[in-house]
């Protein structure tokens, strides 16, 4: 399952000479997406030694997965924003992203990376979304955003009226990231690829843990030894999507949000600017120009990741809205990430712990990285770099505008102790059978709980328990994979980690 900007391109891991030959760094940044690489551009631009530590390969997560929208508007946030921050904070957070905005414009102007300038909208799809529509429009006015009202818009879909900026763009995510890794490399920095960070330690300078997972030349299809290396550096960034490191508890204050994508070609003519539905079920819309010609790309049906008993349907239901409202549409390519939405509606980027200036983060994204995570890029060279940056507060990983998130957070973590209840509970009553293809089971008693799932006809069974702090797995039977319902990690069908705060796979 590749999605539109990945399909085709070759992944490469690093070999574990290579990464035996890096030994210390002035900067250390962990993962290589529009984060973790813009960052480490920034540093190496200014004479930093800077190594890139990636887990699986460039773009891996949401950057290689995302729909790619590089907009200020960003649907219902504004208004989410107005409400529990105030003005102030509604404008920094504009201030930031708009900074983050321009300089990936640029950046993209300056290197011939292509990117279509389009006016997005924040649309109701019927009445009863008109008043949040509303409510976003008074936010921009707020944030002193020049956006206007529309009745109507020449859509072949519902559009009860919305909120237009003008002037936004979308692009394909991955000729950046080659373009910034090609330059970063220009300024002695280093990426390793297929290196995961188990641990970070160390007050003055710090040492990031680093294992690799390589096959053995065996006949066994699973066969793998895993080597471990070790990094000393100055300061590590931790551009993980969510943090990797619990210290900090940034898995318990964002919640990890999954969504669908899809590209279709089209007979007919595609809609020219960007939507997205402010009411439900979501409906992102965009077009992309690719080699073969243009294609629509529709995104949707989200869940909070380990939480839906059927994504399919879903999935389905989309597929569905996007071949009625586009007849003729034939889906080529479909895929799926997740990003994570902060308990009090703010980015977090800065130390992992107040004060303690030699770990940093950066998350909470919630769908909006193009721009946020230009932004906290931006923010986190600043800081090591000794600059500022006016709007950060309203992107501080410890700030008093969290109390605002407070109750948030109180039902989120309810929802992880249900979550996780349920699942040492309900698998006793399952019987262990063989699933159906495409399909994930459960079972057993908590001493002896299995999770089995067959995918093109193997069946694997692993145990169910995520590493990360015990919750037991549900199965996803549109990605086939499976996701700890508690903080987001996923694991593919053989246990292999994929993604989430876990740094190592089901037993
Ligand atoms: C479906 C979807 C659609 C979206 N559409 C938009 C959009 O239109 N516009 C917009 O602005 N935003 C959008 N977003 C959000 C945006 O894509 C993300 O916010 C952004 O890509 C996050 O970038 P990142 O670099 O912080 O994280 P990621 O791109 O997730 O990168 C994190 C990297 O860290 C690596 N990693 C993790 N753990 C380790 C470890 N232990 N060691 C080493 N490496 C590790 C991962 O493999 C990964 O490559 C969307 C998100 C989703 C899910
Ligand atoms: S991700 Fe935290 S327990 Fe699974």
């Amino acid at each position: 399952m590749s999605s539109l900007w990945t399909d085709g391109r070759a992944e490469s891991a690093s070999r574990p000479d290579e990464v035996d030959g890096v030994r210390t760094a002035d900067v250390v940044v962990v993962g290589a997406g529009i984060t973790g690489l813009t960052t480490a551009l920034l540093l190496s631009r200014a004479g930093k030694k800077v190594v890139v530590v990636e887990a699986r390969h460039i773009g891996a997560c949401a950057t290689g997965n995302t729909t790619g929208k590089v907009s200020v508007l960003q649907g219902s946030k504004l208004a989410h924003i107005a409400c529990k921050h105030g003005t102030e904070t509604l404008r920094a957070y504009v201030d930031g992203n708009t900074e983050g905005r321009d300089w990936l414009l640029r950046y993209c102007d300056e290197h011939g990376i292509s990117v279509q300038r389009e006016d997005d909208h924040a649309y109701a799809q019927n009445g009863r979304g008109i008043s949040t529509a509303r409510s976003i429009l008074d936010a921009c006015r707020e944030a002193q955003l020049d956006a206007q009202w529309v009745d109507e818009a020449d859509v072949p879909f519902p559009f009860a009226g919305g909120v237009r900026l003008r002037d936004q763009a979308q692009l394909d995510p991955m000729p950046y990231l080659s373009s910034v890794v090609t330059e970063l490399e220009r300024h002695g920095g280093t990426v390793l690829q297929g290196v995961r960070a188990t641990s970070v330690s160390g007050v003055r300078s710090v040492m990031v843990k680093l294992r690799m997972t390589t096959p053995r030349e065996s006949t066994e299809p699973d066969d793998t030894r895993d080597q471990y290396f070790a990094i000393t550096a100055g300061k590590v960034v931790l551009a993980t999507g969510i943090p990797v490191l619990d210290r900090g508890f940034f898995f318990a204050r964002a919640e990890p949000m999954r969504s669908y994508c899809m590209a279709f070609d089209v007979p007919g003519d595609l809609t020219r600017p960007m939507f997205i539905s402010v009411d439900s079920p979501t409906r992102s819309v965009r077009y992309a120009p690719t080699p073969t010609g243009e294609k629509l790309i529709v995104g949707g049906a989200g869940h909070p990741v380990g939480r839906s008993d059927d994504p399919k349907s879903a999935v389905d239901e989309l597929t569905r809205w996007a071949t009625l409202h586009y007849p003729g549409a034939v889906k080529t390519h479909f895929w799926s990430a997740q990003d994570y939405h902060p308990a009090d509606e703010l980015p977090y980027v800065g130390p992992l712990l107040p004060k303690l200036d030699n770990i940093l983060v950066a998350t909470g994204f919630d769908k909006w990285g193009m721009t946020n995570g230009i932004a906290a890029a931006l923010a986190l060279s600043s800081r090591i770099l000794g600059g500022r940056m006016d709007w950060a507060q309203a992107f501080a990983s410890w700030s008093p505008h969290e109390l605002s998130g407070i109750p948030t957070a109180l039902q989120m973590n309810f929802e992880v102790g249900l979550h996780l209840a349920k699942g040492w509970v309900t698998p006793m009553g399952t019987p262990a059978k063989r699933p159906a293809e495409g399909e994930g089971i459960v079972s057993g008693p908590p001493w002896n709980m299995r999770a089995t799932s067959v995918v093109d006809g193997v069946q694997r069974t692993v145990s169910p328990v995520c590493p990360h702090l015990g919750g037991i797995v549900e199965w996803n039977n549109v990605d086939f994979a499976w996701e700890c319902p508690l903080h987001g990690s996923r694991f593919a069908p053989d246990g292999s980690l994929l993604e989430g705060p876990a740094t190592c796979g089901l037993s």
